[in-house]
């Protein structure tokens, strides 16, 4: 049985999740503190989070697509009113975007941040997604900000040395690299991982749970259907499991298939939120897993 762990915001603005509190930010007009959004804390993961947070040591949360390493962030950052920035470095994202470039004009040359140091300066949070992926380059330069001295000099600009604001905090995601399904990510370098004192594995949604959140992100309010959904989603992800096939079956592709299926039959909404993103067979192997159901 799981325990729930309640969230509690004290009068002195404290938020508080289990043993773990965070004093709330009093900055206001932050265009990037986020929108409240639903959300269910599952198991400890955010108690966890919430207290490595109080300690400022940066978190890497572990997880498949779409179990909700990014909400957890965005939750957190948004009940403790801190901005919340994310940047994904996946083998596109160059170091002048990630630290920052050196630009001319007319006047000369300046420079423009990129958002690693606008976070550390504004003192953002900034959850760096697909970490496993980064550029050499970056990887670099992130074991400068991890190491103890906790800062980034910009040899590409006058050497200026920047050290975090006192609100500033770092997250990283990846998914799973035990295996090999997600396209160009790598093995995340052990030395790099080592510099995130507090990882977090985060799996699939407890069945009641999972009922609840695409119920209610997918306004399709018929608890049966979406309860069948959720049973076939978790005999999918057994067959994952077994290496039967080989695609991922998130709880955002739940939602879009409990979306669709409140104006379409859920087989035939299948086809345009599920067949369509996998190959023929794994498509076969959950048709007929769906057929099981409805
Ligand atoms: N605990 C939860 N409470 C409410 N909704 C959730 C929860 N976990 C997942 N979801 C739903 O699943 C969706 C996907 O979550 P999220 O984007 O955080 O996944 P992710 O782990 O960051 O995936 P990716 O690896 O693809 O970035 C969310 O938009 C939300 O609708
Ligand atoms: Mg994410």
């Amino acid at each position: 049985m799981t325990i729930e762990i309640r969230e509690e915001i004290t009068k002195n603005g404290v938020y508080k999740i289990g043993r773990s509190e965070i004093k709330i930010n009093e900055n206001i007009d932050n265009p990037y503190v986020p929108d409240s959004q639903f959300y269910l804390p599952v198991g400890d993961d955010l108690e966890k989070t919430a207290w490595a947070v109080s300690k400022g040591l940066p978190v890497i949360l572990i997880g498949e697509t779409g179990v909700g390493k990014t909400l957890l962030v965005r939750h957190l950052a948004q009940m403790t009113n801190n901005g919340f920035r994310r940047v994904n470095l996946n083998g596109m994202t160059t170091v002048d975007e990630f630290v920052g470039k050196l630009m001319i004009n007319e006047k000369g040359t300046y420079w423009v941040n990129g958002i690693l140091i606008d976070a550390m300066e504004s003192g953002d949070w900034l959850l760096i997604d697909e970490i496993n992926a980064c550029l050499p380059e970056i990887a670099f330069c992130l074991h400068s900000l991890l190491d103890d001295d906790k800062m980034i000099v910009l040899t590409e600009y006058d050497g200026r040395i920047i050290k975090p604001h006192p609100n500033f905090r770092v997250f990283a995601s990846m998914n799973p690299n035990e295996d090999r399904r997600y396209a160009g990510t790598k093995a995340l370098n052990e030395a790099l991982l080592d510099r995130f004192p507090v990882s977090i594995r985060m799996g699939y949604l407890p069945y009641e749970i999972e009922v609840d959140v695409v119920m209610n992100q997918s306004g399709n309010m018929d608890k049966q259907l979406v309860g069948k959904m959720v049973n076939v989603a978790n005999d999918v992800r057994e067959a994952i499991e077994n290496e039967k096939i080989f695609c991922t079956f998130s709880t955002r592709r739940l939602i879009d298939w409990a979306r669709m299926s409140e104006s379409f039959s859920a087989s035939e909404s299948a086809i345009s939120t599920i067949y369509g993103k996998i190959n023929e067979f794994d498509a076969k192997v959950i048709e007929d897993i769906i057929d099981n159901y409805f």
